[in-house]
């Protein structure tokens, strides 16, 4: 790693976060800046988005959740969607043969509906090709929203009461994690947000109960491995207490 010789935030590798999530935010006024259509800021996105994911597997990050499209996200313009779609679409093929290779699981995280059918055949497939992989499992939040996972998990709560397949005394904050998207998936332990915003943005709210904060204006197609090594360094230097002293 020589461009980090002389970087005095190198993250530890022997106490790693479990579970990083990244609020991929700026792309827009990134291109804004340069005079391009914001579609343009999408793509360079997509190009640091991948040299992110697998910077954060050579660390050896086990978990790492991307915010790509929010539920909300769908109220802009119908060419801004249809170009994030059709990037999401091209970077899955652009990308499914280093997944493979470097063994990293992927999983998408969200509502289906409303994503055309070639596009979830795709994720279907790279979800099929890398289910097996446990270096690293990357987590694509696509129309995806915290409170729409927990109504949904409500609703199959509501389901299985009705059906007399659940008491209400064994809802409790440890099996409520079995009915959302993926029961298997762990607690964030640091949410990333470049871009100047200081939000969540509806982003893994069960999850984040004590997720560590960090943000940056760093826009995000300009957002390096050195910052993520930042991040994680701040983060090794907190003092998570969880409630406790
Ligand atoms: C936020 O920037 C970005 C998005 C809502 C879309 C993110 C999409 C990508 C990085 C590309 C597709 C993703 C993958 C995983 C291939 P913004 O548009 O809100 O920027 P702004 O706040 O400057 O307007």
């Amino acid at each position: 790693m020589p461009i980090f010789k002389k970087n005095k935030f190198l993250a530890d590798r022997s106490c790693l976060p479990n579970h990083v999530g990244i609020i991929m935010d700026g792309n827009g006024r990134w291109a804004k800046k340069r005079g391009l259509p914001r579609t343009a800021g999408h793509a360079a996105g997509v190009k640091v988005f991948k040299n992110i994911v697998f910077y954060a597997k050579d660390m050896g990050l086990k978990n790492l959740t991307v915010y790509a499209f929010s539920t909300e996200n769908w109220k802009r313009p119908k060419k801004e969607v249809d170009k994030i779609m059709q990037l999401l679409d091209q970077m899955i093929d652009e990308a499914l043969d280093d997944f493979m290779n470097q063994k990293v699981r992927v999983r998408f995280l969200g509502d289906r509906d409303k994503i055309n059918e070639s596009l979830l055949k795709k994720m279907d497939l790279v979800m099929d090709l890398t289910k097996q992989f446990n270096n690293t499992t990357l987590y694509i939040a696509l129309n995806y929203g915290g409170r729409q996972e927990i109504v949904s998990a409500v609703r199959k709560i509501a389901d299985n009461l009705s059906k007399g397949e659940l008491r209400i005394q064994d809802i409790t904050p440890q099996s409520f994690g079995k009915y959302l998207y993926y029961e298997d998936i762990d607690s964030v332990d640091l949410i990333i947000r470049p871009s100047g915003e200081q939000r969540i943005s509806n982003f893994l709210l069960w999850q984040s109960a004590y997720a560590e904060l960090w943000f940056s204006d760093v826009l995000w197609p300009d957002f390096k491995p050195e910052h993520l090594e930042k991040a994680i360094y701040d983060y090794q230097h907190r003092n998570r207490r969880f409630g406790g002293i």
